[in-house]
C-alpha cells in the first residue's frame, strides 16, 4: 500500500461526532477539495458544530434520508479519545457499520504534518497538524495522530490507536489496537505497548505496557 489514498477524498464526506475534533478536521476536508455534506452523532438534541450543516441523531436518522446514495460518501470518525482511550471499540463499532453500508473510509493529513514517502497510513487514519511520520513507520487504520506528535522510523501502530498531542514514540515501539498515548508522552525505543493499553500524559515509557493496562509517571507505572 501507498499513501496515494492520503487526502484523496470522494466530494461529500460524513463526519461521525460532532464534537471539537469535527471542528479540527473540517479545514482539512475542504482544503482538500470535499465537503462535508452531514454530521451524525448519537448524542440526543446535539447541536450541529456548523450551523450549515445537518446533524443526525444516529446512523439510521442519517441513513432514512440519504439510503440509495451511501456508496458515494466518505466517512471519518471524528472522535477522540478523551482522557482515557474508552472510546476506541465504540469507533470500531462505527468504522464496522458504516463499511457494511459501503461507505469508505478517508484518509487526511494536515498540510504541515511531514510524512516520510516510506512511511504507511492506514484507512480512516486522520493525521493532524505539525506530527511527523518517520521513514518506514506503519500506522493501522481509523487512529488518530494528534497536533505535533512524532511517530519515528519502524515504529508498527495497530488499529483505532489515538496518539496525543507532542507525544513522542522513538524509533521501533510496538503499540497494539486500540492503545491510548496521551498527551506529551515519551516512549522509548523498541517499547511494546499492548492492545487496549493507556500511558498517561506526560509519562516516560520505559518498560513494555501489558495489553489493557494503566500506566503512568516517569518512569511510568
Ligand atoms: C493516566 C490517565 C488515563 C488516568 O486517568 P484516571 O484513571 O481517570 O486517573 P485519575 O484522574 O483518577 O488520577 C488517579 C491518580 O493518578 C494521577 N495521575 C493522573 N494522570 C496522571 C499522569 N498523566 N501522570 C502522572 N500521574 C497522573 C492523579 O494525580 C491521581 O493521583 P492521586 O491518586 O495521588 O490523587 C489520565 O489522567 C491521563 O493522563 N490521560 C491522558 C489525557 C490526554 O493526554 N489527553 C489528550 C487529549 S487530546
Amino acid at each position: 500500500m501507498t499513501n496515494e489514498h492520503i487526502n484523496n477524498l470522494p466530494s461529500g464526506v460524513v463526519l461521525y461526532g460532532g464534537g471539537s475534533q469535527a471542528r479540527i478536521v473540517r479545514p482539512i476536508i475542504e482544503s482538500n477539495d470535499s465537503k462535508i455534506i452531514a454530521v451524525i452523532d448519537d448524542t440526543p438534541d446535539l447541536e450541529s458544530p456548523f450551523p450549515d450543516i445537518p446533524v443526525y441523531q444516529g446512523f439510521e436518522d442519517f441513513k432514512s434520508d440519504h439510503t440509495n446514495l451511501l456508496f458515494g460518501f466518505g466517512f471519518l470518525l471524528a472522535i477522540g479519545n478523551n482522557k482515557n482511550g474508552r472510546n476506541a471499540r465504540r469507533k470500531e463499532g462505527l468504522a464496522d457499520l458504516l463499511t457494511s453500508e459501503r461507505m469508505k473510509p478517508i484518509t487526511i493529513a494536515h498540510e504541515t504534518a511531514y510524512l516520510d514517502p516510506l512511511s504507511k497510513v492506514g484507512k480512516g487514519t486522520q493525521i493532524m497538524a505539525g506530527a511527523n511520520i518517520i521513514a518506514y513507520a506503519q500506522i493501522g487504520e481509523h487512529c488518530l495522530i494528534n497536533t505535533g506528535a512524532s511517530i519515528d522510523h519502524d515504529c508498527n501502530i495497530g488499529d483505532y490507536v489515538d496518539i496525543g498531542p507532542q507525544a513522542t514514540l522513538c524509533g521501533e515501539v510496538n503499540v497494539g489496537d486500540r492503545a491510548y498515548i496521551g498527551a506529551n508522552a515519551t516512549v522509548l525505543p523498541g517499547i511494546i505497548i499492548g492492545n487496549g493499553a493507556v500511558v498517561g500524559a506526560g509519562s516516560v515509557v520505559t518498560k513494555d505496557v501489558p495489553l489493557s493496562t494503566i500506566v503512568k509517571g516517569n518512569p511510568a507505572k
